[in-house]
């Protein structure tokens, strides 16, 4: 296991992270033994966050101790790997607005300890200000789709992220037209973000994820 950035591990092709709960299982990825430390594959045909590890990302913002807030966490499949990154001193908060993906986030977050649950729309970030209780947050990501992503992402970057701090979007073209080219699209968000960002990578996600883009930036 050769370890590519903090926490995040690479053997014959493959990303990986240690597993902060041994035994389990999250969404029916691979567990391996090294050394007697169990470490959790990180299948990137599931996971944005992992795809664009896979496609070149130069920086990852994670290390022990960092304090996320998460938007669009469904039922935990990438969150689960950085709650493994960022260990038990870390903190991810998770917003999402579907009841049902919640209940299942619930009870990964009963097993995993620095991951929070909330139910609630990225588009009002007034609504859960309050659960950071004031605090700015280590990394802001967001995989959300929907038309205004970029909008979204500006809101909850005003309100809790301090300047010079990164912000990681997945961007999901056919969520914002199906009639104007992925690049187009891309290019229309990115001026979007570029209203709050430095905008530092875009990377395309395929062939992970088809007409999708990870966007890198540094809060202004
Ligand atoms: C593609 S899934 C996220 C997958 C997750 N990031 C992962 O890799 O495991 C997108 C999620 O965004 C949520 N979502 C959509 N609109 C939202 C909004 N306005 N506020 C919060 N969550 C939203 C959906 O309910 C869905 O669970």
């Amino acid at each position: 296991m050769k370890e590519i950035f903090s926490g995040i591990f690479e053997n014959e092709g493959k990303l990986f992270t240690k597993n902060l709960v041994p035994g389990k299982k999250v969404y029916g990825e691979r567990l391996v033994l090294v050394n007697k430390k169990e470490f959790r594959e990180w299948v990137p045909w599931r996971s944005k966050l992992g795809a664009a590890i896979k496609n070149g990302l130069k920086h990852v913002p994670l290390q022990n101790g960092s304090k996320v807030l998460y938007l669009g966490s469904s039922e935990g499949t990438t969150p689960s790997h950085v709650s493994d990154i960022i260990g038990k001193n870390g903190l991810l908060l998770g917003v999402d607005i579907s009841e049902r993906v919640m209940r299942k986030f619930i009870q990964l977050c009963e097993q995993r300890k620095n991951l929070v649950p909330i139910l609630a729309d990225a588009n009002q970030p007034e609504q859960y200000a309050e659960h950071l209780e004031g605090q700015a947050v280590d990394l802001l990501f967001q995989d959300i789709s929907q038309k205004n992503q970029a909008e979204i992402f500006n809101k909850n970057a005003k309100l809790f992220l301090k300047s010079g701090k990164p912000g990681l979007i997945a961007l999901k073209a056919k969520s914002i037209s199906q009639k104007e080219s992925p690049e187009q699209v891309f290019r229309k968000e990115i001026k979007v973000l570029e209203n709050e960002f430095k905008i530092l990578q875009v990377l395309s996600l395929g062939p992970f994820e088809k007409d999708h883009a990870m966007v890198f930036g540094e809060k202004k």
